[in-house]
């Protein structure tokens, strides 16, 4: 806890929250993205019991998402909770835009930019829309007012900036007073489960900085099985909440390899597991060598395509986190 600052009452904060959005809303109707991510997801859950029946989130699908967010939306958003939430498939526009383009900024440049177009024709589709909902934190605000030439990149909200002028639209931020821990501590309180509450930070551009070069389906399917692998081994080795991150990275370069007694020439999976508080900076993890043979060996054998795991052992600085 900061100085100074009392432990938040869950009710009362919820009960304050709902009772302030039913005042800005009225009888207006509220859209937002939702990424998936811990901020946005809350919002979603706080969203739909203050304005129900009025309340129309999408989650974009711009092929570089993992597949367990596109699960976990139907499972706890579409299925626990009851929360209308529209899954635009807009993969193979995006992917498309992306053939051929290796440059991290120019990814995400064009993932940003075709986001806001997609954003903005699902909601012409939602009439009589009055309201934007984003998941800012004080954090972000604290972080943009310290760096005001440009939103720090951890916290950017998932390519949603300058939606609110295009759609002329009033902006919801109800989390804007709370810490990252308030809004872990809201998110259980209104039922969302702890899987979810405490996932590691995901990039707004998702898997396209985590592949190096072009990306395209069957190198995000690698990453996504791989990635899949990783999370499940440090879950059941009770590794995965005490880190900030952890995630493969995919390396397009071929290595010889040899499997069963055949010859192989295939891709490389990099592991990156980081320990930090703010992201500013961060040290690589100890991990115990079973449990990275077990990555390891789990990878090369159940992800066809990859023949060779490494393991980045860069702190922050001078490394970054994502690889881009
Ligand atoms: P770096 O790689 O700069 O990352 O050390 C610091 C933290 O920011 C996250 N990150 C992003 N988050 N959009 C986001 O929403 C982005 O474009 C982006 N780039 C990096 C990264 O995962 C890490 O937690």
């Amino acid at each position: 806890m900061r100085t100074g600052e009392k432990k938040l009452n869950l009710d009362s904060w919820i009960e304050g929250a709902v009772n302030k959005i039913g005042g800005e809303v009225k009888n207006g109707r509220v859209i937002m993205a939702l990424s998936g991510g811990v901020d946005s997801s809350v919002v979603c859950a706080l969203l739909s019991r203050a304005v129900k029946g009025r309340f129309f989130p999408f989650f974009v699908d711009h092929g570089l998402v993992r597949a367990k967010d596109i699960e976990r939306i139907n499972s706890v958003f579409i299925k626990k909770l009851g929360v209308p939430v529209t899954i635009l498939d807009e993969s193979d526009r995006f992917l498309k835009r992306l053939e051929g383009v290796s440059d991290p900024e120019r990814k995400r440049k064009i993932i940003g930019n075709e986001f806001i177009k997609v954003f903005v024709e699902a909601a012409g589709k939602i009439k009589n829309a009055t309201h934007l909902a984003q998941g800012t934190i004080l954090p972000d605000i604290e972080e943009s007012a310290q760096n005001p030439k440009g939103k720090a990149k951890v916290k950017s909200h998932h390519n949603v900036g300058g939606l609110p002028e295009k759609l002329d639209l009033k902006l919801l931020e109800p989390l804007k007073d709370l810490y990252k821990d308030q809004v872990r501590e809201v998110g259980m309180k209104l039922g969302l489960p702890e899987e979810l509450i405490k996932q590691h930070p995901f990039p707004g551009p998702g898997l396209a900085v985590r592949i190096m070069g072009p990306v395209d389906r069957k190198k995000t399917a690698i990453l996504n099985k791989s990635d899949a692998i990783l999370d499940q081994e440090l879950k059941r080795s009770g590794l995965y909440y005490s880190m900030w991150q952890a995630f493969c990275v995919f390396l397009p370069v071929k290595t010889v390899g040899v499997t069963e007694g055949e010859r192989t020439y295939d891709n490389v999976i990099a592991l990156r597991c980081v320990n930090s508080e703010d992201a500013m900076t961060a040290s690589w993890t100890n991990i115990p060598n079973e449990t990275l043979r077990r990555i390891s060996k789990r990878i090369v054998k159940e992800v066809e395509g990859v023949n060779r795991v490494v393991m980045d052992i860069t702190d922050k600085p001078p490394g970054t986190i994502e690889w881009e």
